[in-house]
């Protein structure tokens, strides 16, 4: 290898480097759970892909979050009111998968937005009767997933 061939071939694969590094930075960059993002992305660069292995990232915490949920010893009222609010938010988060898939993005931000809703809902049902609410952290964990959704659907044109 010439010294000059081998310049040229180390400042192309820098670059390479760099562009690669940059652009996973960047879809995270604006999320505030950065390493959880980049932790469910791993080294995706698409954002279409990106945002898909986050989707499906959070279907895996509410399908959790919904089985476990079943075995707590909560109020029973508030309870079922988080049992429908965790299905509502498995259907919307399988429907914007699809959404990814069309690039409806009206649809996919709605849809990533009405997740959010549902988890407040949830928590509000314990907040309202002023008991405590095994589902907390659990819940904060599931809003970290759909702001990052959130986030990495605004990178989506
Ligand atoms: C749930 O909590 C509310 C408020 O304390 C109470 O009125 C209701 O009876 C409770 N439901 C059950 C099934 O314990
Ligand atoms: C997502 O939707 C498909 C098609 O409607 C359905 O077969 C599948 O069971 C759904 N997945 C979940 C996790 O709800």
């Amino acid at each position: 290898m010439s010294p000059s061939f081998s310049k040229v071939f180390l400042a192309v694969v820098a670059v390479a480097v760099l562009a690669t590094t940059q652009s996973e930075a960047s879809l995270c960059a604006k999320s505030s759970f950065p390493k959880l993002c980049e932790s469910v992305i791993g080294g995706t660069s698409s954002p279409e892909a990106a945002l898909t292995k986050s989707i499906q990232a959070s279907l895996k915490q509410f399908l959790n979050a919904q089985s476990t949920a079943r075995h707590t010893n909560a109020n029973k009222s508030c309870r079922e009111q988080c049992a429908e609010m965790y299905q509502s938010a498995i259907d919307s988060l399988n429907h914007s998968l699809e959404y990814v898939k069309t690039k409806d993005i009206g649809g996919l931000r709605s849809e990533l937005s009405a997740v959010l809703t549902y988890v407040e809902t949830c928590n509000d049902a314990f907040a309202e009767f002023q008991i405590k609410n095994p589902y907390a952290n659990t819940n904060e964990k599931l809003k970290e997933y759909g702001d990052n959704n959130l986030v990495l659907a605004a990178a989506i044109h």
